[in-house]
């Protein structure tokens, strides 16, 4: 029985949120009160209700991933088994939601410089990258590091698409076929895309590449547990049964009716009652750097879902909260200053880890010097432990509202839990909020501008309507 599947693993596994801080109880007048979760108690039941309905009718299809990808993931684990000794490294080619998650996944679980690792202690697995920007210095930069004739490109789009993902797509296709023949090269790719629409899955027909589905009704910031996360993830020797094991007992856990048992529903009241009073920022700020870019895909999801001009009624609410990314503790020297005694315009949270996979004892030494004695004996555990501890504090005692997600240790199972519940709860903000937290109109508004900058057909009347904007006055540009 693999130790996921253990009802004492999961409990000692079980994610905690302490929302103390966030409360006027203990944080002060800028606080939350319980009378105002109370005030909120029909929408969060209107809330409730959505979720459930739109769970049934297919309208968040991504709840289910933890319990559909059965075949999905032995089909996964069978071709990386079949790959893996074939290639040096592995590089995703995708953008927004076909890489964040990639990236944050791969810093999480493993070792922080996997890449300069020799192989054997990388499990036998390739190295991993993501190519994530069109940067030209840093694609090239890439080529320049990796042998592509040893390598395999995984191209992510799930709208087969994406400007940026198919033009290093086609830089690779065509490196690869006049590298290695069209027949070779197209064992240097593999596509993970929606099953009908767009360019990439014809292609992929047509050139015989290997390829994964990325199911119809879940959008990219929601896709990390399909195909999309789960073969980098697997590529990168995570175990992947793991993670959606953690994913479905965070799903169990969001079944929770009281509100303030459920944490990704609590987490959404709390930021939703946040922004309706001005704090129009949420801080993520992990106190490991395994967590680091988990900042970076939460921020995504949390920018990108609730950032909405309309709301589901029509009218005009221009209606989010910027998501900022930071670290513990290298951000304590640099905007914990601000977030302490600059304005009330945030929120904090704070992600903490009970036990980390490694420890570090500080020597005693220099004890006759008692500025640096005091250190001597004690592990940077506690040093890292205790600092997010007294950052909560200074905060508190600023009347900063913040709150913290424990992960009892960072692994694949916690970090299953993690994902699915961010999502959930960024799902519950939208309903609170009353907006599509599934649809992406500014950022496709961006896509549609460069096609139409680059002559796509269909997109000339996008052209002309840029070509009409008002020209820069050189008078503001020095
Ligand atoms: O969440 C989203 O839908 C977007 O951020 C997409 O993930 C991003 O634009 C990349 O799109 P695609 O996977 O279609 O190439």
């Amino acid at each position: 029985m693999a130790r996921y599947e253990k009802e004492d693993f999961k409990r000692n596994m079980k994610l905690r949120l302490n929302f103390n801080n966030m409360m006027a109880q203990f944080v002060g007048e800028k606080g939350i009160k319980e009378e105002e979760i109370a005030a909120l108690a029909q929408s969060i039941e209107a809330a409730e209700q959505a979720m459930i309905e739109k769970r049934k009718n297919g309208g968040m299809d991504w709840r289910d991933l933890p319990y559909n990808q059965e075949a999905v993931v032995d089909d996964i684990l069978h071709y990386v088994e079949e790959v893996k000794d074939q290639f040096d490294a592995f590089v995703v080619l995708g953008i927004g939601g076909s890489a964040l998650g990639p990236i944050a996944l791969q810093q999480a679980i493993n070792h922080p410089y996997y890449n300069e690792l020799p192989r054997e202690k990388r499990g036998g697995y390739p190295k991993f990258y993501v190519a994530d920007n069109v940067d030209p210095e840093r694609l090239a930069y890439l080529f320049e590091t990796i042998d592509p004739a040893k390598t395999l490109f995984n191209v992510t789009s799930k709208s087969g698409g994406t400007s940026e993902t198919m033009s290093q797509f086609m830089m690779i296709k065509e490196l690869l076929e006049e590298r290695l023949g069209k027949e070779e090269a197209a064992k240097h790719i593999v596509c993970t895309t929606d099953a009908v629409k767009g360019n990439l899955r014809p292609i992929c027909e047509e050139e015989g590449y290997k390829s994964f589905v990325i199911p119809a009704g879940v959008g990219g910031r929601f896709s990390e547990l399909t195909p999309v996360g789960l073969l980098p993830a697997a590529m990168a020797g995570i175990d992947i049964k793991e993670l959606l094991a953690g994913a479905a007992y965070m799903d169990q856990l969001c079944q929770e009716e009281n509100t303030y048992a459920n944490m990704a529903y609590m987490y959404a009241i709390l930021s939703y009652i946040a922004m309706q009073q001005g704090k129009n920022i949420q801080v993520m700020m992990p106190y490991a750097d395994s967590l680091k870019y988990m900042s970076d895909w939460f921020a995504q999801l949390w920018a990108e879902s609730l950032g909405k001009k309309f709301a589901n009624d029509g009218s005009v609410v221009h209606a989010g909260q910027t998501p900022v990314k930071a670290l513990g503790v290298t951000d304590q020297h640099s905007q914990v200053q601000l977030y302490a005694e600059g304005p009330f315009d945030k929120m904090i949270v704070f992600l903490g880890v009970d036990q980390y996979r490694r420890t570090l004892t500080i020597p005693k030494i220099y004890q006759e010097i008692p500025s640096l004695g005091f250190l001597g004996g004690a592990t940077q555990n506690q040093l890292i432990q205790t600092e997010q501890m007294a950052t909560e504090y200074a905060l508190l005692k600023a009347g900063k509202m913040n709150m913290t997600i424990t992960l009892p240790e960072v692994n694949e199972f916690t970090i299953g839990e993690l994902l699915y519940l961010f999502e959930v709860a960024t799902a519950f903000a939208g309903e609170l909020l009353q907006i599509n937290a599934f649809d992406q109109p500014g950022v496709e508004a961006g896509k549609n501008a460069t096609y139409a900058m680059f002559g796509r057909p269909g997109y000339e009347e996008v052209k002309k309507e840029l070509e009409a904007r008002p020209q820069p006055e050189p008078k503001y540009i020095i």
